[in-house]
This record gives structure tokens, C-alpha cells and sequence, in this order.
């Protein structure tokens, strides 16, 4: 039986890939490796727990001992690394964590690999799982491609980008056999509410203020959760060894015009007057180093590999908002204890 780690799985997008794969992949053994921080959630991934092909080990990808016994234990042949510290806010509160875990940690993830498959590259594959943040901000116009040169401004996107050059290194230095992939936002069910479009659902549900950092003009390009995990199915399988593949959905948003859409669908579920949730907005003060506009050219993974979104931003929002109004205890338990305090010092309560 073959066997693949997916580190982070326990987060948002890796439950999705770890279900993606459990379920399209009955013959493999899939391990998901997660230290369960404050993001990571074995909520996320009930409905599939007790198949046969899955197994959770918790482990913390900063600790290169218990990563390498792990590696040992197991023997997979395909890695794919999801887990990191992941939003930006957090990132300016405290550096050193991102350094920490998307760094070192995917450095030791490579040394682990690359320790076992050393003598036989044959059939192995490491699927590091990055973001368009490494390029930095486009101006009104342009789209990321693969060579589009990295320019990290946050320090969540300078250790991505870390962890990207660490990555195309030990390909090119030891010919690990890697793949690379950056995917914009991602939105969908199990997104922790410290994120815009979950935090806003969240807040709705209570009656809160909707904080827009700036002008609200800032722009980012949305995919569904589940349409990444489908390209980082393809992508994992048929991608091209040492290469990057840019994943989007072609779906640019503003933030204030996202937000009022968002609304909008919320009231109407929720049976309310029109204009009701629109008034929570309140504009506050910008993230500093804010990038002004992301959106990913997705050629390169639609002509080589047949990828495109399967999903519309209108039913994706719509699927995404049903599912938090059919989980308010999932968003009442990550939403309890040190989140609070979080959101507190995040937002100068
Ligand atoms: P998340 O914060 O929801 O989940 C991260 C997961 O990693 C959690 O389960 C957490 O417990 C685990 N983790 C954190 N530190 C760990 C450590 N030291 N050892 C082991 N596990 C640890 O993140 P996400 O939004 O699902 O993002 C997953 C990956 O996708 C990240 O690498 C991120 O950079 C990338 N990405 C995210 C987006 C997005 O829009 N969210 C877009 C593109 C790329
Ligand atoms: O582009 C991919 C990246 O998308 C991923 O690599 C990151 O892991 C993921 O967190 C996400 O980063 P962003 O910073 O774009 O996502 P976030 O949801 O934090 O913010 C989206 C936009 O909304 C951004 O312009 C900042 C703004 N925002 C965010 C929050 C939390 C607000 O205006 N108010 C808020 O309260």
C-alpha cells in the first residue's frame, strides 16, 4: 500500500485535502501529521476518522527528531505540506512563529524526506503547498505568473517564500522530486473566523461590526476550498518534477464590495430586512504593509493539467454561508477561549 503524509491536515485546507484524498484514494494510506495549534480542529474531519486509510499522528514540524521518526515509522512515499502558521495579522503580532514553523519546519520536513528516499527518487514525490502572497501586490492591473519574481512583504509571506527557495533548492542541490503550488485565498466551510469572509459571517450571526481595514479597495482573487484540493490532486499526481503551478479562481473581489455581497446573501438567509447586516461595516484602521491587489494567472495548470474551478463565487459563497449556519456549534467552540482574547488585542476592544 502506498502511503502519503499531508502535514496541516487538521487546518482548513488540509482537511479538505486529506478528505479529497482518503475518498479518491482507498489503496493509499494517508497519514495527516498536525500539531493541533489553535487552528487545527479534528472537528474538521469527523466524517471520514474511522476509514481505514486514514490515520492522524500529532506531531510539530519544528521538532526534527519526532519529524524523522515519524518519517521512519511510516515510510511514505509522497509528502504533501500544508501545515504553517497562516494569517497574515498574526504574522506582525509575532514573527518569530512564522520563521518557526513554515522555515525550519519545512526544512525539517525535507531533511526527513530526503533522509529516506536518498538512495531512490523513483516514485517519490513532495508537494510543498504555497501561496500567491510570495509575489507581493499588483497595482489596478497584471496577473501573478510562475516567474513572476517574489517580493514577500509580510513577514507570513517572506517565510512562504522561505520556504518556497528552500524547497526548489533541495531539488536542484539533491534532485528531491518536488512540485510547488500558489493558490490565492481560499474560502469554504471549517475557515477559522480570524480570516475576512468567516470572520464577517461570524460577526453577522452576532450582530457585531464588520471591520474593513482601510478603504476597503483592497482586492484578492477567491477560489472555494474544495476546487484547491482538487488541483492539489492533480498537480500532486501529474505535475512536473521542480516545477510551480499558480492556482486561481479568475474571481477578483474588492474587499468592501466582497463584504457587501456577503451581506446581502446573509440577510436574505437569514430572513432579515434588507440592509441590515450592511450596517454593521465599520471601516478601521489598515494592516500595515497591506498589499493592494493579488490575482493568479491560472494558464500554466489549465493547459498542462485540464484544471479549472468547478465551482461559481456565487454558489461557492452561498455553499460556504450554509454550512456556518448549519455548524454554529463548530464556530461557537473556535470561537470560545483564546480566540476572544485575540480578537480583542487584534481589533483595540
Ligand atoms: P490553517 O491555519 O487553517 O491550518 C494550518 C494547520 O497547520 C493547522 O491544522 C495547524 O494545527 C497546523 N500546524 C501549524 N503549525 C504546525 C506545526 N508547527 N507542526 C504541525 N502542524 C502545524 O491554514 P490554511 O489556511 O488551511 O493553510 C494551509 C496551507 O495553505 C498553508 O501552508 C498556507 O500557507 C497555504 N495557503 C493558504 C491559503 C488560504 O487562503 N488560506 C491560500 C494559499 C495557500
Ligand atoms: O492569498 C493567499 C493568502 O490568503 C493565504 O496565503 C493566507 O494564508 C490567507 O490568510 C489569505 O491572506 P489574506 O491576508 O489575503 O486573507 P485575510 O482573510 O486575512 O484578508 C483578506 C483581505 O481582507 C485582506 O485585504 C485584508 C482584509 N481584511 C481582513 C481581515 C481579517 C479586512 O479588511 N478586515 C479584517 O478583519
Amino acid at each position: 500500500m502506498k502511503r502519503i503524509i499531508i502535514t496541516g491536515g487538521a487546518g482548513f485546507i488540509g482537511s479538505h485535502v486529506v478528505r479529497e484524498f482518503v475518498t479518491n484514494y482507498p489503496d493509499v494510506q494517508i497519514i495527516n501529521l498536525d500539531a493541533l495549534t489553535y487552528a487545527g480542529n479534528l472537528e474538521n474531519l469527523k466524517d471520514i476518522e474511522d476509514k481505514e486509510n486514514y490515520t492522524f499522528v500529532k506531531a510539530d514540524i519544528t521538532d526534527a527528531v519526532h519529524i524523522q521518526a515519524v518519517f521512519e515509522q511510516y515510510q511514505p512515499d509522497g509528502v504533501i505540506h500544508l501545515a504553517a502558521e497562516s494569517h497574515v495579522d498574526r504574522s506582525i503580532t509575532n514573527p518569530t512563529a512564522f520563521v518557526m514553523t513554515n522555515v525550519i519546519g519545512t526544512v525539517n520536513m525535507l531533511n526527513s524526506a530526503k533522509s529516506i528516499w536518498q538512495d531512490d527518487f523513483t516514485g517519490k514525490r513532495f508537494h510543498h503547498v504555497s501561496t500567491d502572497e510570495v509575489y507581493g501586490t499588483l497595482g489596478e492591473t497584471g496577473l501573478f505568473q510562475e516567474d513572476t519574481a517574489y517580493d514577500p512583504h509580510s513577514p507570513y509571506s517572506a517565510s512562504k517564500a522561505s520556504s518556497d527557495h528552500f524547497v526548489r533548492a533541495y531539488h536542484d542541490t539533491y534532485g528531491l522530486p518536488v512540485v510547488i503550488t500558489n493558490c490565492s485565498n481560499n474560502y469554504g466551510p471549517n475557515h477559522f473566523p480570524e480570516k475576512l469572509i468567516p470572520l464577517c459571517i461570524h460577526n453577522i450571526l452576532n450582530n457585531k461590526p464588520l471591520p474593513i481595514y482601510g478603504d476597503g479597495k483592497f482586492t484578492r482573487d477567491w477560489l472555494f476550498v474544495v476546487d484547491h484540493a482538487r488541483a492539489i490532486d492533480m498537480v500532486f499526481h501529474r505535475g512536473q518534477n521542480g516545477q510551480s503551478y499558480n492556482v486561481g479562481g479568475f474571481n477578483e473581489w474588492k474587499n468592501i464590495d466582497l463584504v457587501q455581497e456577503l451581506c446581502k446573501q446573509m440577510d436574505e438567509k437569514l430572513g432579515r430586512e434588507v440592509g441590515t447586516a450592511e450596517k454593521l461595516i465599520t471601516f478601521v484602521k489598515d494592516r500595515p504593509g497591506h498589499d493592494l491587489r493579488y490575482a493568479i494567472d491560472a494558464t500554466k495548470i489549465n493547459k498542462e493539467l485540464g484544471y479549472q474551478p468547478s465551482v461559481t463565487f456565487e454558489e461557492g459563497l452561498s455553499k460556504t454561508i450554509d454550512w456556518f449556519l448549519a455548524n454554529e456549534d463548530w464556530l461557537a467552540n473556535v470561537t470560545s477561549g483564546d480566540y476572544q482574547k485575540y480578537y480583542d488585542t487584534q481589533y483595540d476592544k
